[in-house]
């Protein structure tokens, strides 16, 4: 006779037959899992139940607190300001973290941004500091708390000892079919986010084809659904929606996006990184209770980057040190005059990673210095026979399947022809 509260076997048929969990059933079925005493098939089987007949609001607030509690919550009351953080759903060319957290921290709030590592075409943000010569993204708590005190901003990998529920569930959900369930995605970043202790958070939740999320819609209600946790929670939350139909930047791949990212920091750079940069960081601020400044005018003045290269030290990097670069190139040329008028996020992402920028299995490691360097945007024109993208790797025989994945890649019309109108920020999600 089993000493256990629950059988996994009647949890899953009451979510099987679209049912909503008892808050014991899944505080115990989450436990449980975590300690081994629920098997992989049967969680695999309730993921997916869950994938097909979704959860109610309190079902996803209890799945989200049972994950917290899976592990240890961090704390930054200590600490004399106020924290604020960013998460993104993920993109290509998505370097926005590298220049917004030490943008914010200059403005004395701050930033305690835990961040990951990339699978699949979107890069993490870890992979791409890594390139820095000497930048370590292992920090211990007491590391952490000691650079947001002295420095404001942190970037550096999440300890073992957080939601270590969601870290079995994900690499589960990965090769069961069972990622793209919003109840499961909100739960799963959340639980992390509020771990993390942040008094304040801001989504980035990216819309088109290089993001988790293809349409508006879907976007939208997985935006609602983690605005919703985190208020509940207590952490003033909001999320904007924003385009991921194109990459962001000029760049995709590690060095080239910190190099990128530098040149924002610098008072320059693409104007699509350095809007988003600016709206998310005036949402960051003025959620952790600062309306009154003039974001755009610390990209200028040199205030973020001075955070920017105390940040990079503080975990061992040299700010200064040239930046990796891949041994070969490989040029894409434009077939036609005219304008750009797509440029698929997707593809450019694909291509990325399979120059080496990003890996197929977790152990796997990156190419520091490989990607694709864009040379036009929608809207911009082209010329036949110029550069379209140059192709960065250090093995030059992953050429051809790069090429195979942009193939479709840009539209190219005729003269005067213009990119269909997408606005970068496409709506704005507030507790409500
Ligand atoms: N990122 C996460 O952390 N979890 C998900 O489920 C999807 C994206």
């Amino acid at each position: 006779m089993s000493s256990e509260a629950f059988d996994a076997v009647d949890i899953i048929r009451t979510k099987r037959d679209g049912e909503a969990l008892s808050e014991e059933q899944i505080r115990w079925v989450i436990e449980a899992y975590t300690r081994g005493a629920v098997a992989e098939e049967q969680m695999a089987a309730l993921n997916m139940a869950i994938l097909l007949n979704g959860m109610g609001r309190a079902e996803i607030a209890t799945w989200t607190r049972a994950m917290i509690d899976s592990g240890e919550r961090m704390d930054f009351s200590v600490l004399p300001v106020p924290t604020t953080d960013k998460h993104s759903t993920g993109g290509v060319g998505d370097k926005i973290t590298l220049p917004l957290a030490p943008l914010v921290a200059s403005f004395g709030v701050a930033v305690p941004q835990l961040s990951g590592r990339g699978l699949g075409h979107t890069g993490g943000t870890l992979d791409k500091l890594e390139s820095i010569p000497g930048w370590r993204a292992d920090l211990s708590n007491e590391e952490m708390l000691a650079q947001l005190r002295h420095v404001g901003a942190v970037i550096c990998q999440a300890g073992s000892g957080l939601a270590p529920a969601d870290r079995k569930l994900y690499a589960l959900r990965d090769v069961t079919g069972t990622v793209e369930s919003i109840p499961l995605i909100a739960s799963s970043i959340m639980s992390k986010k509020i771990a993390e202790g942040t008094g304040a958070l801001v989504l980035d939740v990216k819309v088109g084809s290089g993001a988790f999320m293809k349409d508006a819609g879907a976007a939208r209600e997985l935006a609602r659904t983690m605005v919703d946790l985190g208020t509940d929670a207590g952490v003033t939350t909001r999320a904007l929606l924003t385009d991921m139909s194109t990459p962001l930047g000029l760049t995709a791949g590690n060095a080239l996006e910190v190099r990128e990212a530098v040149e924002v920091l610098d008072g320059g750079g693409p104007p699509d990184v350095v809007e988003l940069t600016v709206a998310l960081a005036r949402e960051m601020l003025s959620a952790a209770g600062r309306e009154d400044v003039d974001v755009a005018a610390a990209l200028t003045d040199g205030r973020a980057m001075d955070t920017w290269r105390a940040m990079i030290t503080a975990q061992g990097g040299d700010p200064d040190a040239p930046l990796p670069t891949a041994t070969d190139t490989d040029v894409v040329l434009a077939p036609a005059d005219g304008v750009l008028v797509e440029l698929d996020a997707l593809a450019v992402g694909v291509a990325a990673w399979r120059l080496g920028a990003g890996r197929a299995r977790r152990e796997d490691a990156v190419q520091a210095g490989a990607g694709v360097q864009m040379h036009a945007k929608p809207g911009g024109a082209v010329r036949a026979g110029e550069p379209l993208m140059t192709l960065h790797s250090d093995t030059p025989e992953r050429f051809d399947r790069a090429r195979q994945a942009l193939a479709d890649a840009a539209v190219i019309a005729p003269e005067g022809s213009r990119p269909p109108g997408r606005p970068l920020i496409l709506d704005r999600l507030v507790a409500g």
